[in-house]
């Protein structure tokens, strides 16, 4: 039998290196999509390596559409199944709407949102002819509730939801799952410059701390097992109880 395969965008860091690390201590080889940094790449890989799992670099940009089919194509044509696909990487760039340039509004739909389409289609496809699969969407609590400041952001998490949802609908009878994820605060470099503010935010959350990249991954590992069969088109809330 081949084994297991997992993709996760973005999986160098953060919340997507969490997950490629709890997806490795589960049996799958992972390939890490990451845009640039290679010497963070190279890090994870090493380190899940360390474990002896499996892991294989690809490099490129999501909001490329011809380069993003190009090496999914390719290595789904090469290296076959892919049972795994975490959709994680993303951006922010928040401004308040009235002063929102017309490059920050794009480029946040183009890699939150218009990437969905890149990454997923061809990876969906190959799922329904393979009859099973799990696919795994990172939105964000500004994916459910309007956030000041972050109008390109909370569009792009609310519309991969959508996109989510449709495809658990279409996919469900070739045995393949498809749900969110919608962390709240999370300690990663995308919430760098929150730092100073982590004690009023703490405040807010009634669990009373932020986040780590671990508890995402957790509820992922549940998602992706055998006891969430019956889970579909869900929006699993990881926010220590923010805004619910
Ligand atoms: P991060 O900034 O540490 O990681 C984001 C990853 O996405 C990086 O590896 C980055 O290289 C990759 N990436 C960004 N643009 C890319 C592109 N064009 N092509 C390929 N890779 C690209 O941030 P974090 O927190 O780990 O974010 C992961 C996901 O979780 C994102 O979708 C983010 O929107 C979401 N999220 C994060 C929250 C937080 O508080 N940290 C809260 C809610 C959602």
């Amino acid at each position: 039998m081949s084994k297991k395969r997992a993709l996760v965008t973005g999986g160098s860091r953060g919340i997507g290196k969490a997950i490629s690390i709890m997806l490795a201590k589960n049996g799958y080889d992972v390939l890490i999509n990451y845009r640039g940094n290679i010497d963070a790449a190279n890090k994870t890989k090493s380190e899940i390596e360390s474990h002896g799992g499996q892991c294989t670099l690809l490099k490129f940009d999501i909001s490329d559409f011809k380069n993003t089919t190009e090496i999914i194509q390719k290595e789904l044509e090469e290296n076959g199944n892919i049972d795994v696909l975490v959709v994680n990487a993303g951006i922010r760039k928040d401004s308040i709407f009235q002063k929102m340039k017309s490059e920050e509004w794009d480029s946040v739909i183009d890699v939150n949102l218009k990437s969905f389409y890149y990454i997923t289609r061809p990876v969906a496809e190959k799922m329904f002819f393979q009859k099973h699969g799990k696919i795994v969407v990172v939105s964000s609590t500004s994916g459910q509730t309007g956030m000041p400041g972050q109008a390109n952001y909370c569009a792009s998490k609310f519309g991969i939801i959508g996109a989510a949802k449709s495809l658990a609908v279409e996919l469900g009878r070739r045995n393949i799952n498809v749900n969110i994820v919608a962390p709240g605060f999370i300690e990663t470099d995308m919430t760098e410059d929150l730092r100073e503010n982590y004690d009023e935010l703490k405040k807010q959350i009634p669990l009373r701390r932020i986040g780590k990249p671990e508890d995402i991954a957790n509820a992922v590992e549940f998602l992706i097992s055998d006891k969430a069969d019956y889970i579909q088109g869900q929006v699993i809330a990881i926010n220590g109880g923010l805004y619910t």
